[in-house]
């Protein structure tokens, strides 16, 4: 017979086994990565203009110095800047209770009556802006960090991020310039795998030290949560980081192109570029995913907005919009919502080729997608999935030759 603490002992033993044996299958995993994309994010769905401008001016293959500086628009100078006052108060995340209920103040209306399940789950819970952090570096931002990448991510695709860490995020230090990287989640959106995956995430932090966690969770909707989380924190820990890259952790980042663009915008105002669409419109067909009701946003354009799929910005500007976040209520679109933030700052976005976040060219089998010259010239590109992603890094990384070939395509 066994006494309680031999089978308490026994279970613990088997829980433990059980755990490491997860670990391993995670960690070695890498190699053999499934191409399953949950959350994945069908940024080409949004574009309603066509996206073959990729094919246009492959004039900078000449003219390589020139090239980055050639393609910038100017921010509209604006002689009457609105002033933000910077916050310097707090020095820790200073939120440590998610007790949030529902708002049931419109729940008897009309309008929210039609609505679908999604939006009203949006909009009963629109007001708990902010929730505890679960895991925190604020080490991250120590020193006179150049660029600090932070990249989207949600628990389940660890195989993104393992790969992200070998190629474009690798943490290190160009001509004297500190490039760290973190990676930002919630918690998962499915009940069942929420206590296994929290340990196998808390496990890849140990090891890795790069994730950001908040208590909240990780739905399509909930990505503006992460979009002010992260200013919110950014504003916290950040003081001396000069710029920011944003992304997703299914695109194609050139680092070298990104700090070659940054030395030639030095001294650019108020520094955000991207991907960026002017005169968007709310799209009204149900079946999208980017579907918005007139209810939420009756407008016939967008501001101007830079896709979420990888966009750059000072650390100036991400303290600037984080103050103008907490004045706006929060748009179930999170690219959409910092747009609507820089319209406030009365900041226009800097538009640039080298950003496709809507994918390299719409028809999706061309040839331009598959090639390495290409990749070579952007800043970023959606969307690589991990196996693809290191094979193009490692492409393009080797001693590529590229020609004026391209152009012939
Ligand atoms: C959450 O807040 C409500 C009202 O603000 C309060 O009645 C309740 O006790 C709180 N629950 C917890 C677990 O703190
Ligand atoms: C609901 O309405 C009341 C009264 O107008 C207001 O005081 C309260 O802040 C509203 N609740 C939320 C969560 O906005
Ligand atoms: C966002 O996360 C919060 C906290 O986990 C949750 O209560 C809310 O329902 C989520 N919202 C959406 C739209 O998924
Ligand atoms: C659009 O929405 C705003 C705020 O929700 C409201 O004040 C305005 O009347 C609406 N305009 C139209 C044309 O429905
Ligand atoms: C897409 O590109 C392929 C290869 O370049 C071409 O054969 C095909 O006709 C194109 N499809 C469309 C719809 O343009």
């Amino acid at each position: 017979m066994l006494t309680t603490r031999d089978r308490w002992r026994v279970y613990k033993t088997g829980c433990l086994m059980f755990f490491l044996a997860v670990v391993m299958l995670t960690v070695f995993q890498s190699g053999t990565l499934s191409s399953e994309d949950q959350l994945q994010i069908e940024r080409q769905l949004r574009m309603e203009t066509p996206g073959e401008e990729a094919l246009q001016k492959m004039a900078f293959y000449r003219h390589p110095k020139s090239f980055w500086n050639k393609q910038q628009r100017r921010v509209q100078a604006s002689t009457e800047e609105p002033q933000v006052m910077l916050n310097r108060g707090a020095k820790t995340w200073d939120i440590t209770s998610s007790n949030c209920s529902a708002n049931l103040n419109f729940t008897s209306t009309d309008w929210f009556a039609g609505l679908e399940a999604n939006f009203q789950q949006f909009l009963l819970y629109r007001h708990c802006r902010y929730f505890p952090m679960l895991l925190n570096h604020p080490e991250k931002c120590s020193g006179d960090v150049h660029l600090l990448m932070v990249i989207k991510s949600v628990i389940s695709q660890h195989d993104r991020r393992e790969v992200i860490r070998q190629t474009w995020g690798k943490e290190r230090v160009i001509n004297g310039k500190k490039i760290k990287t973190l990676f930002l989640l919630g918690t998962s959106s499915v009940e069942a795998e929420r206590a296994n995956h929290q340990k196998l995430l808390e496990f890849e932090d140990y090891i890795y030290g790069d994730i950001l966690q908040w208590d909240f969770m990780d739905s399509f909707f909930n990505l503006t949560l992460k979009e002010t989380h992260f200013l919110k924190w950014f504003s916290t820990y950040c003081g001396n980081v000069r710029y920011i890259f944003k992304g997703d952790d299914d695109v194609f980042v050139s680092v070298q192109n990104i700090l070659e663009y940054l030395d030639s915008s030095a001294n650019v105002r108020h520094l955000f570029a991207g991907d960026v669409l002017f005169k968007a419109r709310p799209i009204r067909k149900k079946e999208n995913k980017y579907y918005i009701p007139q209810a939420l946003y009756n407008k016939t354009y967008y501001p101007p907005y830079a896709g979420g799929g990888g966009f750059l910005m000072d650390g100036l500007i991400a303290r600037k919009l984080y103050l103008v976040a907490e004045t706006l209520e929060l748009y179930p679109i999170d690219d959409v919502f910092l747009g609507m933030c820089l319209e406030v700052l009365q900041v226009t976005p800097i538009k640039h080729n080298a950003f496709k976040t809507f994918g390299l060219v719409k028809n999706k089998t061309s040839k331009l997608n598959k090639e390495p010259c290409f990749f070579k010239s952007m800043i970023v590109v959606h969307k690589l999935l991990p196996r693809d992603l290191l094979a193009m890094w490692r492409l393009v990384s080797s001693d590529l030759v590229c020609a004026q070939k391209v152009e012939s395509l």
